[in-house]
């Protein structure tokens, strides 16, 4: 089939190539023609395991080609895939729909032909009859269909998740749509993918749903941290335990310094507010709470690392591992990591930053902050190192050689994956988020986390919310 993939961000880009990998013409549109140049010539335009190899093959084989002309993509194409962004309003927690609203209406002058229109991106309920209304009265007489097919890949993943889904979801208003997403899905329903047929409002909502989902666990088990610091019990254990019990699950219950990405935590928010432009805001008020124990384990890990650092970040040289919002990634969106160190250096601190992957976009975010080329650089002299992105790296590093480059031989493991006994007898104070913190010296025990602007659309100039600004 011929199909074209709009906007080449994360989503478009790993979509368009895994698309051509199974066997489809593509074209892939974007506005930015740098970005274009570069995906034409097989280069990632941000780091993504494996998707230059599934990018190279298919420029290589002719299958893949990009454009910055949608007249160009409405005369090839015969299924238009939308992936551009959707991000917080910067006026408001509800999703920014500017650019799938642009995408529409530049594409309709071209169309010409029957053609599918499938929205990937993540999105409000309600949005594809609200496209739906508007293609008619842009490109009357077209005979063309919005369809929704929201995607669940995981950055780190991308290319894994799209090729071999755990499920399609697909929300059409005619058979006719339904089958033509079969038919550009086929090699994955061969190959025993669950496909969910449904309506278009449930298929947005199936998306919501999952992220709000995922936040919730991963909020749930960081309150659990909470209470088992001031228990002086174990998260960690606390998670494997409840975890057996397959109704739980152990995934997603990694307890630490919480979500971060351009996803979960603006895709709760903007869920909140639609539900409340419906008129049931109340029936999840409760994902407000879930933001709001997200951003305080913000708070709370610049909190335990005053105290580590002697009450004060004055003077001291703070060594931050990780700037990423997760592993395996270069994305600094809202990264829970940046925001921590952003904010101790703010408190006066003097922080050095390093990460495998994200210190270009990291620099472009924070210019302020120092950036290290590798972790023994970042370490050197510190007074304490903060772990706060648990790359596999970090964990493979050597304490006792760290130990000889700090000046205080003092980690805290706010993503809870480093080995702390391997720590410990390299001669490290090692604290950890949720789990019993052996005695240092004169820590006083209680650790008071300020109030912060927390939850919803956090207040400007917050360094612990690097949310869109
Ligand atoms: C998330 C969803 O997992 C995908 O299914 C979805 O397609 C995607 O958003 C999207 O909407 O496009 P992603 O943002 O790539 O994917 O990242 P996740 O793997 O979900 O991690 C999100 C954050 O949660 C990261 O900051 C991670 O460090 C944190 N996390 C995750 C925890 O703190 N604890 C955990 O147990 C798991």
């Amino acid at each position: 089939m011929r199909l074209t993939v709009i906007g080449t961000g994360y989503l478009g880009a790993v979509h368009a190539a895994c698309m051509a990998d199974i066997g489809h013409e593509v074209l892939g549109v974007d506005i930015d023609a740098g970005k274009v140049r570069a995906l034409a010539e097989g280069r990632p335009p941000f780091y993504e395991p494996g998707l230059h190899d599934v990018l190279t093959a298919n420029v290589g084989s002719g299958r893949l080609r990009f454009t910055t002309s949608l007249r160009e993509a409405a005369d090839f194409g015969e299924v238009h895939f939308v992936c551009v962004g959707t991000p917080q309003r910067r006026d408001s927690p509800a999703a920014d729909l500017r650019h799938v609203d642009a995408v529409i209406d530049s594409l309709a002058p071209h169309l010409h032909r029957p053609c599918l229109i499938v929205g990937k991106s993540t999105v409000p309920v309600g949005t594809t009859a609200r496209l739906t209304a508007r293609l008619r009265e842009l490109a009357p007489g077209v005979d063309t269909e919005v369809a929704w097919n929201p995607e669940f890949l995981r950055e780190g993943f991308a290319v894994q998740d799209t090729l071999e889904p755990d499920r399609l979801v697909v929300g059409t208003d005619s058979d006719r749509a339904d089958e033509t997403l079969r038919a550009v899905y086929a090699p994955m329903l061969r190959a025993g993918v669950p496909y969910v047929g449904t309506d278009p409002a449930t298929a947005e909502l199936v998306k919501v749903a999952a992220n709000s989902f995922l936040a919730t666990k991963i909020s749930f088990i960081n309150a659990m941290a909470e209470v088992c610091d001031a228990a002086g019990a174990d998260v960690v254990t606390l998670a494997d335990a409840i975890g057996h019990d397959t109704r739980i699950g152990r995934r997603f219950l990694s307890a630490g310094l919480g979500f971060g990405g351009g996803c979960l935590p603006k895709d709760i928010r903007a869920f909140a507010a639609r539900a409340g432009e419906l008129g049931v805001g109340r029936a999840v008020a409760f994902l407000r709470q879930i933001d709001e124990i997200n951003m305080r384990q913000r708070r709370r890990t610049v909190a335990i690392a005053r105290n580590l650092a002697g009450g004060t970040f004055t003077g001291r040289r703070i060594a931050v591992l990780g700037a990423t919002f997760k592993p395996d990634s270069d994305d600094v969106r809202d990264s829970p990591a940046l925001a921590v160190a952003a904010a101790i250096h703010d408190r006066g601190g003097e922080v050095h930053v390093h990460d495998p992957q994200g210190v270009d976009n990291a620099r472009a975010v924070l210019p302020a902050l120092r950036y290290a080329a590798d972790a023994a650089a970042a370490c050197r002299g510190a007074d304490l190192v903060l772990h706060l992105t648990e790359w596999g790296h970090y964990r493979d590093l050597d304490p006792a050689a760290l130990a000889t480059v700090v000046r205080t031989p003092k980690i805290l493991d706010a993503r809870n994956s480093l080995d702390a006994d391997r720590w410990r007898t390299a001669g490290w104070f090692v604290r950890a988020l949720g789990r019993p913190a052996p005695a240092l010296g004169r820590q006083p025990a209680r650790v008071v986390i300020p109030h912060g602007s927390g939850c919803a659309a956090p207040a400007d100039g917050d360094p612990l919310s690097l949310s869109p600004k």
